[in-house]
């Protein structure tokens, strides 16, 4: 079996105490090789960006357990957990986050500057497709730009793992698909694992693993024998 990028063990995550108390997590195993793109599914409010944050070291479960590679994330202190967000990682959300008063390839340049071993913010840009922007401004670019800009962002420090919540919320079908080309890319070409939460479920056919979550709990996880190419995907 190919080397893990994540374990997870039983792991809860409750908002709040007693009578409104919220369950987010009610106890999440989990497998995830290094190197698949993994598509999670499920209703509003049934914990994907709950267990998404905990994987990524933004938040921390209420109880379990939870390991990248051989490092437990559950074991981590918050400064472990800010270099491992930084060492590993990159971050994409339905909101682009882009700083308005820079260019794209400004906003790029703020995390090559302190990443260890980083694309050229011009190389991570022409990866995304956006060689042409580099001078504009946010307000200057489409949502569909604006995303990609956020994806050479995340891009850029050449991480282990992106991780994606509502990549393509935002965007229109199209645009939508593009952005999902860029990720299945990435994957491809760096080997970079990608997990994908969304509520557009026909996303799951490109994927190499597909989970669905309701209620706080993983209901289901199939692989995929074969997958399309996003461009194929049919909204
Ligand atoms: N900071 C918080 N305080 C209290 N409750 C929270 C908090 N964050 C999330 N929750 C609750 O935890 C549950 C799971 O939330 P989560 O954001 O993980 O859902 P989700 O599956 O990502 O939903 P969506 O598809 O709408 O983004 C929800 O019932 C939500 O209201
Ligand atoms: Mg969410």
């Amino acid at each position: 079996m190919a080397q893990l990028a994540y374990r997870a063990e039983a792991l809860t995550r409750t908002y709040g105490e007693g009578a409104s108390a919220v369950h987010a997590l009610r106890g999440v195993d989990l497998e995830l090789p290094a190197g698949e793109v993994v598509v999670l599914l499920g209703p509003s409010g049934s914990g994907k960006s709950t267990l998404l944050n905990i994987l990524g070291g933004l938040d921390r479960p209420s109880s379990g357990r939870a390991w990248f590679r051989e490092a437990e994330l559950t074991a981590m202190s918050d400064r472990q957990l800010t270099r491992y967000r930084r060492d590993h990682l990159g971050f994409i959300f339905q909101f682009y986050n882009l700083m308005p008063s820079l260019t794209a390839e400004e906003n790029v340049e703020l995390v090559t500057e302190i990443a260890r071993d980083p694309m050229t913010p011009a190389e991570a840009l022409a990866l995304v497709g956006l060689e042409g922007r580099r001078g504009h401004f946010p307000s200057q670019m489409s949502g569909g730009e604006q995303q990609r800009v956020a994806i050479a962002r995340a891009v850029a420090k050449q991480p282990d793992v992106l991780l994606c919540d509502e990549p393509t919320g935002a965007l229109d079908s199209t645009t939508g698909r593009e952005v999902l080309g860029v990720l299945q890319h990435l994957n491809q070409s760096l080997g970079t694992t990608v997990m994908i939460v969304t509520h557009a479920a026909a996303t799951a056919a490109m994927a190499d693993r597909v989970i669905r979550f309701a209620d706080g709990a993983i209901r289901s996880v199939e692989t995929n024998a074969s997958k399309l190419r996003a461009e194929e995907i049919e909204w």
